[in-house]
């Protein structure tokens, strides 16, 4: 049975995406079946591979016109299935359905037992897509950057998460806050660990690992790449190796039933 994982931040650009693509590359070298989802209209993780404008896509499963096995893509040693630029007008047609935020948890039983690890890379809102992955998810894991204002989004998600977990999704849980394109040693930085260390809803929440700035990070979805076919032996490669280690080390193993 899959482990879904919904990697979400409020913020745009703290590495939501690099972190779906490149932890899910890392599961994938470790031998787990997985599956990407991107529920981005912006199509970044999609366009991380090389894919421009698929014909099979998210939208079509939402709006139960295709399933997800039928609109996924086999990449090298993982699954992806794509966004499309319109996934929005595929949002507004399922936004007065009953029980919209259970359409993703809906589909993707259809392939749980296919997979063993399922990452979802949510758009920068807390819209009801994002709500659709966290009425789905097991875990989420929320890739913070040190910088201003960084807390802003991580309440209003916090907040949210505790709803879902609430009402929706009894079995919900924060895996963790990934440090990612992270300058350790900064003051910043150590600024930023230490508000979340004092946080209370935080406790144990902060991963160890963390993910450095690295060119490679940057350039490898240019060529289509992830970080280990682009550059295996860069920090990126590395960190994110070491990322994947730490979750399956703390999450890996636990049985969580549905
Ligand atoms: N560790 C990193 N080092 C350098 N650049 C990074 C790193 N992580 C992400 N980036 C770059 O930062 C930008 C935003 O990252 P992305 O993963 O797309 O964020 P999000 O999905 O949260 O908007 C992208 O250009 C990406 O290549
Ligand atoms: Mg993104």
């Amino acid at each position: 049975m899959a482990t879904i994982i919904s990697i979400i931040n409020y913020k745009g650009g703290t590495g939501k995406t690099t972190t779906a693509l490149n932890f899910g590359a890392a599961l994938a070298k470790k031998r787990k079946k997985v599956l990407l989802l991107d529920f981005d209209s912006q199509c970044n993780l999609t366009l991380s591979k090389g894919i421009r404008n698929p014909e099979k896509h998210i939208g079509n499963v939402l709006v139960r016109k295709a399933s997800v096995e039928e609109s996924m893509l086999k990449l090298d040693n993982f699954h992806l299935v794509p966004s499309t630029h319109n996934l929005l007008d595929y949002e507004f047609n399922i936004s007065n359905e009953p029980g919209r935020e259970f359409i993703a948890k809906e589909v993707l039983a259809e392939v749980k037992d296919k997979f063993d690890y399922i990452v979802i890379d949510c758009p920068p809102s807390l819209g009801l897509l994002s709500i659709n992955s966290l009425v789905a998810a097991d875990y989420f894991i929320v890739p913070m950057q040190a910088e201003n204002f960084a807390f802003i989004g991580l309440d209003s998600i916090l907040n949210a998460t505790e709803k879902v977990k609430m009402r929706m999704n009894p079995n919900l849980e924060l895996a963790g806050i990934l440090m990612a394109k992270f300058t350790p040693r900064t003051k910043f930085s150590k600024a930023v660990i230490s508000n979340i260390l004092a946080d209370e809803r935080l406790k144990n929440k902060l991963f160890d690992s963390y993910i450095r700035q690295d060119i490679s990070l940057m350039e490898s979805p240019a060529f289509g790449q992830t970080v280990f076919e682009y550059a295996p032996r860069s920090r990126g490669a590395r960190d994110y190796r070491n990322f994947a280690n730490e979750f399956l080390k703390k999450y890996g193993k636990k049985e969580k039933k549905n």
